[in-house]
């Protein structure tokens, strides 16, 4: 799910959530104080409309006359019936003033405030204030209809505003949590090319000191202890098997001296098998030394322009004697016109690897092909067999020293680094080694050399 993979899809989403419930907040406080400032503004107009009552009563006031107020004050009171619903009650003879809009309809009273809201079938929400004048008790009510409309115009333009800044910060968190994260994908990008192939390469670290910068610092100083320690176990691997090769030729000389001095047979033999030992050994030893100078760059490949058609009927005639001495048939195509640059000894030393471990994994009288293709600009060789073959995650690590998988049939006596020598070969060349299952059961081992040269070539 992206949310969980990217952070910094999570950071725009909270920047939105933020933003969004701050503007909530602010909306919601915003439509409390205008809910009072409305409803006090309906205080003002009820106080306003008693005090036009009070200045017609004032006038020339009859308290004890029953129908005073009948008289002075229906007339202001019908005209302003629109906007005002009015009920005076006389606390002392019990008899009641209505305007004609409340028809029978009484204003309720609310003994706990003197302005309230009420609700009236006829009328909807009211605003109401009581006033006294004793011995009148006066009550003025207005509609709410207006303010209503007003909070509601309000709250549809705060829901619109919501869906724009959700929109909005949204948009601006995706900005700026990637502009954040930037530094974070690039430290990522390269501590991903660092391999122990380029351990050179280091994080670019900012001109300011903030944690990114100082990640990026750690990280480089573990990188530095890294390559120190790579290059500690190289020279080592260098140095022991330089070191190692000494001793072991005058071990060898000397089992050849007792051999050519005779000895009895049983020494005699153990004195065999101690030499064949011996070369085993030495042949391990050029060999680590090989991959060492390899991984050191201290390897020149002396590439020449060569046609592969031609070095291909060259490697051949080795190939079918090797195979036909394992009662084997060794079949090779090759397709494409053009010349390529490349190291000819270096590269039969891959073929003839590659070839040695099918002939191991063969069973008598089977195929082995090696196709070879020269296009677009890239030269692929394929050795396929038809020997038992191997489980995929096998594939790739056959290419690492000392991997031997067991066969049942196979000649279990290679050192497991023929392929490792390949792998560094065909790097040097610019190129890739791997190896997939084949088109019915056996191994198929695929070189891809560039070939970019042959291209020139032709054209010139
Ligand atoms: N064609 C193949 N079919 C099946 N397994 C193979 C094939 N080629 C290589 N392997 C497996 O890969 C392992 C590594 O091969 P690699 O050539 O590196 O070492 P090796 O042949 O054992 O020894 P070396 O080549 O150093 O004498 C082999 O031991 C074998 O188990
Ligand atoms: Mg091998």
């Amino acid at each position: 799910m992206l949310w969980r993979q990217s952070i910094s899809t999570r950071l725009a989403v909270w920047y939105a959530a933020a933003a969004s419930a701050t503007l909530f907040c602010l909306f919601a406080a915003g439509y409390f104080i205008l809910e009072a400032q409305l409803v006090h503004g309906l205080d003002q107009l009820n106080t306003s409309e008693f005090g036009e009552l009070r200045a017609h009563l004032m006038r020339d006031y009859k308290p004890d006359d029953p129908a005073f107020v009948e008289t002075r004050l229906r007339k202001p009171v019908e005209r302003a019936h629109a906007l005002f619903y009015v009920a005076i009650e006389d606390t002392r003879n019990e008899s009641d003033f209505r305007s004609s809009n409340l028809g029978d309809v009484q204003l309720p009273a609310n003994p706990r405030h003197d302005a309230y809201n009420i609700v009236l079938p006829q009328a909807g929400e009211l605003r109401a204030g009581v006033f006294r004048l004793a011995p009148l008790v006066i009550t003025v009510a207005t509609p709410m209809q207006g303010a209503r409309a007003q909070l509601r115009d309000y709250l549809r333009m705060c829901a619109a505003l919501m869906v724009a800044m959700v929109a909005a910060s949204l948009g601006i968190g995706i900005v700026l949590s990637r502009a954040a994260l930037k530094p974070i994908r690039l430290i990522s990008e390269t501590a991903n090319r660092i391999g122990s192939d380029n351990l050179d390469e280091r994080i670019p670290v900012g001109v300011v000191n903030d944690e990114v910068s100082t990640l990026a610092r750690m990280l480089n100083q573990m990188f530095d202890r890294l390559q120190a320690s790579f290059n500690e176990v190289r020279r080592f691997s260098a140095e022991a098997s330089h070191e190692l090769k000494t001793p072991l030729s005058l071990i060898r000389l000397h089992a050849e001296k007792m051999l050519r001095e005779g000895v009895s047979p049983q020494h005699e033999e153990a004195l065999i098998v101690q030499l064949e030992e011996i070369a085993r050994l030495d042949q391990i030893i050029e060999e680590l030394l090989f991959l060492s100078r390899a991984e050191a760059n201290a390897i020149s490949l002396q590439s020449e322009e060569a046609n592969p058609a031609a070095f291909l009927q060259w490697f051949a005639q080795d190939a079918q004697v090797l195979c036909e001495h394992h009662s084997l048939r060794f079949a090779q195509t090759h397709d494409g016109e053009g010349r390529v640059s490349f190291d000819r000894k270096r590269v039969r030393q891959v073929l003839l690897n590659v070839l040695t471990n099918a002939i191991k994994v063969s069973p008598p009288g089977a195929h082995i092909t090696l196709r070879s293709v020269l296009e677009d600009g890239t030269w692929t060789l394929v050795m396929e067999d038809e020997g038992p073959g191997l489980p995929d995650h096998e594939h790739e690590r056959i290419f690492e020293r000392f991997v031997r998988v067991k066969q049942p049939d196979a000649d279990d006596r290679g050192n497991g680094l023929g392929l490792a020598i390949c792998r560094s070969i065909v790097t040097l060349h610019g190129g890739r080694i791997r190896a997939r299952s084949g088109a019915a059961k056996g191994l198929q081992v695929v070189i891809e050399l560039p070939a970019a040269s042959s291209a020139a070539s032709v054209a010139a």
